[in-house]
């Protein structure tokens, strides 16, 4: 039987664009007690410095109804009610490690017309669904707090949820690309907890050594603040 190298997982992988740069500060274990503070507001602070980054995912993602979507780290559920509009018959899930972030988004979602999802406590580093389940899997502004060290692992996992070819649509607060956007990655060196844990990461390479395959990353910037946005898709085992 034949094997296909390059769609191996390497033994010894190559150093990402993350390597030596600015690392999490705040802990997994204190990110849900975090944002379980942080969930009355969330959403405002969301608006003013994430929409347009959402609203590129969310057209990025090409949702056709009938489809399982996942969103690991749904938070309030913003994205989410965006994705029920589009797939009413299909699967929903959102999970989140915040209680407080979730209880915001069930008292939102509970509004609108599409119930069919569900919303459950998670992590994205123990995914509870089967093997090959998932068709597009959502993750926005959540690595930007997860250490360097960590983040393999969470990629595994995704991709051992998602389909072969199914699509990852990654959102992150990225490195300053124009003037002024480094504010915020300022602010976190002097003050972490302002940012919500959050500083500037590059997944796109990270991913690519995690066997998927990067279709566009794109450099999306509101009041100043630097988003990424990644479409990729899985690669075969
Ligand atoms: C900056 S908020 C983003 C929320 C939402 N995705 C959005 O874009 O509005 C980060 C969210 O990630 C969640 N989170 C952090 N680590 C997580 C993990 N390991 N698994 C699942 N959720 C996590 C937090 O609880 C929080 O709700």
């Amino acid at each position: 039987m034949g094997c296909n190298i390059t769609n191996m997982k390497p033994l010894f992988p190559r150093r990402s664009s993350n390597t030596n740069k600015l690392d999490a500060k705040i802990p997994q274990h204190k990110i849900s007690g975090l944002y379980d503070g942080m969930a009355w507001y969330y959403d405002v602070w969301a608006h003013f410095t994430e929409k347009k980054a959402q609203d590129k995912a969310i057209e990025l993602s090409k949702i056709e109804d009938g489809l399982t979507i996942l969103d690991v780290a749904v938070g309030t559920g913003k994205l989410f009610n965006r994705i029920l509009k589009r797939n009413p018959n299909g699967i929903n899930i959102g999970i989140d490690i915040s209680k407080g972030m979730l209880t915001k988004a069930k008292s939102k979602l509970s509004k609108q017309p599409n119930q069919n999802y569900s919303l459950e406590i998670g992590s994205a580093f123990d995914i509870k669904m089967d093997n090959h389940t998932v068709d597009i899997l959502f993750n926005n502004y959540m690595f930007d707090l997860i250490p360097f060290n960590q983040m393999g692992s969470i990629i595994d996992e995704f991709f051992r949820v998602l389909k072969p070819g199914g699509k990852l649509v990654l959102v992150n607060m990225t490195k300053a690309e124009r003037l002024g956007a480094g504010l915020y990655e300022r602010i976190y060196r002097i003050y972490p907890l302002l940012m919500g844990g959050c500083r500037g990461v590059q997944q796109n390479n990270l991913l690519t050594e995690y066997r998927f395959r990067v279709i566009t990353r794109e450099y999306v910037q509101q009041m100043l603040f630097p988003s990424e946005v990644i479409l990729a898709t899985k690669l075969s085992e």
